[in-house]
């Protein structure tokens, strides 16, 4: 197999005398796979149960002959006027009660009995009919599941979440005490009392709101089953997917990866935003981590700007290479974009395209042929050196959780703490030294790991937490941040100082929390004065303090200011043949290395070389090659030995320019 390269491709935007030329374009583009269909339904269906795929026989069979490979999209993401004129109660109502209109997209109601239907009747007629084409490489189901429409409080909706609830909890008893009902009132006679968490007077109660969120997650994850199942049956054997959104909160992707048979994502990291290049590299270790390890597909990226936020930057010269290769780096075969050609209409006509509104003779083509032409080379690699289908080590796991995701950002909690922002501090110490990571659930296997990090896993499971313990106890490294194991998984609070069984595996137990306050309109979190060794002497904690309580860990680092005086912020505990630290702030950056430096060690983790002092460059090992990636925006000297297979040129003080990139074989440090 080679190297996917290609686009969401929309002929049906354009008069049909420009399918010739996009295919010839193509060809001298290097594209090899186009993701046809994606919101064409008007077109397929132009009347209920009136087909017209007459164009879309004559794109595939003219992609199909100048070698382009078929990702076809089942068409289900934007539904047609007629079936919402018709049908309105397929429209979706948000928690206000508004119903919202046609005229955009994603403008359906996962529960709809209608829209599935006819969403099935759809994707029948597709999969029968394209289903042994042999151009047929992938099937594209429905586009972007929860993006702009995460969650319907409409009444369709409301009976199937009482479905759902009854299928969980059986009883009404059973519901009533895992809700917590005796507070405010609320008990429920019966399943039909029970509405969607629609908009109250104040806090809604957080166990229904959680169980909003996973029914609502289990809804399209129905919606996509459904559609999975016919092309399963008739869709000739193709393997199936659904683009995911990197770190996406509506979704619980644990459970979705299970169903994909490759995992695909969609990153639209900001060129305007100097953290891109470490969110990106995050969501890219995500998307690995979701498919075991399996390499995956970049299913879109922009060429250059997006449309879709309130002042959209370009890509910087060379800066699409580069976060290609990032993605190529971290376990990516294919490397796929939103659009081949900009559309001239319609609501994304100013988001980039492969073939842009200037023409060929532009810089965005140009760097689009030549990415192409690289990757054509580059999928030639056989054997040992081959990238298709290599894999990307870790010794580090983050433990991530969508349960806690949604629990902690709830309203009526401690303090407003963004759970992913929280992963991404602990993250990009990592990047930064080139030490590989991997996501994991706490109930993984994770005797494979170096060091497993819990970052505020606020909801958890007796299991997990004993799978933690024995992680720790079996030799592992195991570090654990404040607002983790504080419910369980009904969100009821652990007694007794919160952590659960963890309480002995990190020796401490937590007596009150005390998040940091500042003045809101700050633009800098508030912070804490901390003390200790492991952060190299003063530092500054941020976000949140506590009052931990120590039974049998060492105290590594203090709180040295107001009523936490005296108490721990970093603790360090020897358990079984392993060792378990708790930490109770958020450190600053350079505290914050300085801690990871020393976890790292206790770990038995090794970083990657640094490459001249410079914080920017990316360094990531898969299967025998060593990517290397200056996001800086000045030039650095490669310090390692080799061959850089992009110039042909022995790497050692290459220089790489701003957004360069060296991918280093037969590598000797
Ligand atoms: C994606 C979507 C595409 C396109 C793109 C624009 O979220 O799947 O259809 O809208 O964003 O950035």
């Amino acid at each position: 197999m080679p190297i996917w390269y290609g686009a969401d491709y929309n002929p049906e935007q354009w008069p049909e005398d420009i399918w010739s030329e996009d295919v010839a374009l193509m060809r001298s583009g290097s594209i090899n796979l186009a993701t046809v269909g994606v919101f064409s339904w008007a077109r397929m269906e132009p009347r209920d149960g009136e087909y017209d795929f007459a164009w879309l026989d004559t794109v595939i069979d003219l992609l199909h002959a100048g070698g382009v490979r078929i990702d076809l999209a089942t068409a289900t993401a934007s539904p047609p006027p007629w079936l919402t004129t018709a049908h309105p109660e397929v429209l979706p109502v948000t928690a206000s009660g508004v119903r919202l209109s046609q005229g955009s997209r994603q403008h359906y109601c996962p529960s709809s009995p209608v829209y599935r239907a006819h969403a099935a009747r759809l994707v029948g007629m597709l999969a029968r009919r394209y289903g042994q084409h042999p151009a047929l490489e992938l099937w594209h189901v429905n586009n972007e599941y929860g993006s702009h429409l995460s969650r319907c409080y409409c009444d369709v909706s409301a009976n199937a979440f009482r479905v759902w609830l009854r299928t969980k909890y059986s009883t009404i008893d059973a519901l009533n005490l895992a809700w917590g009902t005796e507070f405010w009132s609320q008990q429920y006679g019966s399943l039909e009392e029970i509405l969607p968490p629609r908009a109250a007077p104040t806090f809604t109660n957080p166990t229904q709101l959680l169980d909003f969120d996973r029914f609502s997650s289990d809804e399209f994850l129905a919606c996509y089953q459904a559609e999975v199942v016919i092309l399963r049956q008739t869709g000739g054997g193709v393997p199936v997917t659904t683009n995911f959104m990197g770190f996406f909160k509506p979704v619980d992707y644990w459970k979705w990866a299970r169903e994909v048979d490759v995992v695909t994502d969609d990153s639209y990291p900001d060129p305007a935003d100097p953290d891109s290049p470490v969110s990106a590299a995050m969501s890219r270790d995500l998307m690995r981590s979701l498919g075991g390890g399996a390499p995956w597909i970049l299913m879109e990226q922009a060429p250059s700007a997006v449309n879709w936020r309130g002042r959209n930057a370009p890509k910087a010269p060379g800066q699409m290479r580069a976060w290609s290769y990032q993605a190529l780096a971290r376990g990516a075969d294919g490397i796929l974009f939103f659009q081949w050609r900009q559309s001239a209409a319609g609501a994304e006509q100013f988001h980039s395209g492969m073939v842009p509104h200037g023409g060929t003779d532009t810089r965005i083509w140009h760097e689009v042929e030549q990415l192409g032409a690289e990757l054509a080379a580059l999928s030639e690699r056989v054997g040992e050196q081959a990238i298709v289908g290599a894999r990307v080590g870790a010794g580090v796991a983050i433990v991530l959780d969508w349960d806690s995701w949604w629990a902690l950002e709830q309203d009526a909690k401690p303090a407003d703490l963004d759970y992913v922002q929280q992963i991404f501090a602990w993250y990009r110490e990592f990047w930064d030294r080139g030490v590989a990571v991997e996501f994991v659930r706490a109930s993984d296997e994770l005797s494979m790991y170096g060091l497993v990090l819990v970052p505020s896993l606020f909801v958890a499971t007796d299991e997990q937490l004993a799978n933690l313990d024995g992680y720790a106890r079996d030799g592992g490294t195991l570090l654990v941040t404040y607002q983790s194991a504080i419910t369980d998984v009904n969100l009821r609070a652990r007694m007794g100082g919160y952590l659960g069984v963890l309480q002995r595996t990190l020796g401490v137990w937590v007596e009150e929390f005390a998040p940091l306050v500042g003045r809101s309109d700050a633009d800098k979190p508030p912070t804490i004065p901390v003390a200790g060794e492991v952060f190299g002497g003063k530092a500054v904690g941020t976000l949140w303090s506590e009052f931990v309580r120590v039974t049998n860990a060492t105290v590594m680092a203090e709180f040295t200011a107001d009523t936490l005086a005296g108490w721990p912020a970093v603790t360090q505990n020897a358990v079984g043949s392993g060792s378990a630290w708790y930490v109770a702030t958020l450190p600053e950056p350079g505290a914050l290395s300085a801690l990871v430096g020393a976890v790292l060690a206790d770990g038995g983790i090794e970083a990657e070389p640094a490459f001249g002092g410079e914080r920017g460059v990316e360094v990531v090992r898969r299967g025998g090659l060593t990517f290397v990636i200056n996001h800086c925006a000045l030039a650095v000297a490669v310090e390692l030995d080799g061959t850089d297979l992009l110039s042909g040129t022995p790497a050692r003080d290459m220089q790489l320019v701003s957004q360069g990139v060296a991918i280093i074989s037969d590598y000797t440090g």
